[in-house]
C-alpha cells in the first residue's frame, strides 16, 4: 500500500518543492500541504501540483487546540507520515501522540549543533568549518529526536551568513527527499 505523506510548511517551501519534485515519479504520495500561514508560498506551491493545500490559522488559540484541529484535518485525509519542511510551531504530544514515531522535521545544523532558531547564524558565528542539515524524528524536545541522515557542506573562507544559508539549503534539498523515499521504501 502506498504512503500517504503530508508536508507542514510556514514559509517559501523550497524544501516542499524537492519533495514534491521527488514524488512525482514514485510509488507514493504527498496527499496534502498545511501551513499555520495563510501567505505562506509552500500553499501556492501545493496548488500548483495540483495537492491539497491547507491553512490552519494558529493565532488566539492554544498549543493543544491548534494541535487538535491539525490532527483531525491530517487523519481525515488518511495521512500515515508527517514530513515538517520549514515549519515554525512547536508541536505538543496532542499532535506527536497522534503520528507515534511518525513525524519527521528537517533542521538546518547537524544536529546536535545548533538546534533552535537562527540555525545557519549559529553555525556561521561559531566559525565551524563544516555545516549542515539534520533530517530527524520529531519528540517532545527541541530538535532533539533520534537522527535518519545528515548531509554535510565546507564552510569557505568567502562565506557570509548568506552563502552559507544557501549552501545548506542545497544539501536539504538532496537530504530531504531521499529520506522520504526511504520512508515509503520501509527502510526507516
Ligand atoms: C529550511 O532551512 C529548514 O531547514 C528550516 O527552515 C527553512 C525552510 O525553508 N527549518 C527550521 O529551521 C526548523 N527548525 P523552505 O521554506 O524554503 O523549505
Amino acid at each position: 500500500m502506498s504512503v500517504r505523506f503530508a508536508v507542514l510548511v510556514s514559509g517559501s517551501g523550497t524544501n516542499l518543492q524537492a519533495l514534491l519534485d521527488a514524488a512525482g515519479q514514485a510509488p507514493f504520495e504527498i496527499s496534502l500541504v498545511v501551513s499555520n500561514r495563510e501567505d505562506a508560498y509552500g500553499l501556492e506551491r501545493a496548488r500548483r501540483a495540483g495537492i491539497r493545500a491547507v491553512h490552519i490559522p494558529h493565532k488566539c488559540k492554544s498549543r493543544g487546540a491548534f494541535d487538535a484541529e491539525l490532527v483531525e484535518v491530517l487523519k481525515s485525509h488518511g495521512v500515515d507520515w508527517v514530513l515538517l519542511a520549514g515549519f515554525m510551531r512547536i508541536l505538543t504530544p496532542v499532535f506527536l501522540d497522534a503520528f507515534p514515531n511518525r513525524v519527521v522535521n528537517i533542521h538546518p545544523s547537524l544536529l546536535p549543533s545548533f538546534p533552535g532558531i537562527n540555525a545557519q547564524k549559529q553555525a556561521f558565528d561559531a566559525g565551524v568549518r563544516v555545516a549542515g542539515a539534520t533530517v530527524h524524528f520529531v519528540d517532545a524536545g527541541m530538535d532533539t529526536g533520534p537522527i535518519i541522515a545528515q548531509g554535510a557542506v565546507a564552510v569557505h573562507d568567502s562565506d557570509d551568513e548568506e552563502s552559507l544559508r544557501t549552501r545548506i539549503l542545497s544539501v536539504e534539498h538532496r537530504v530531504f527527499p531521499m529520506v522520504m523515499k526511504w520512508i515509503a521504501e520501509g527502510r526507516v
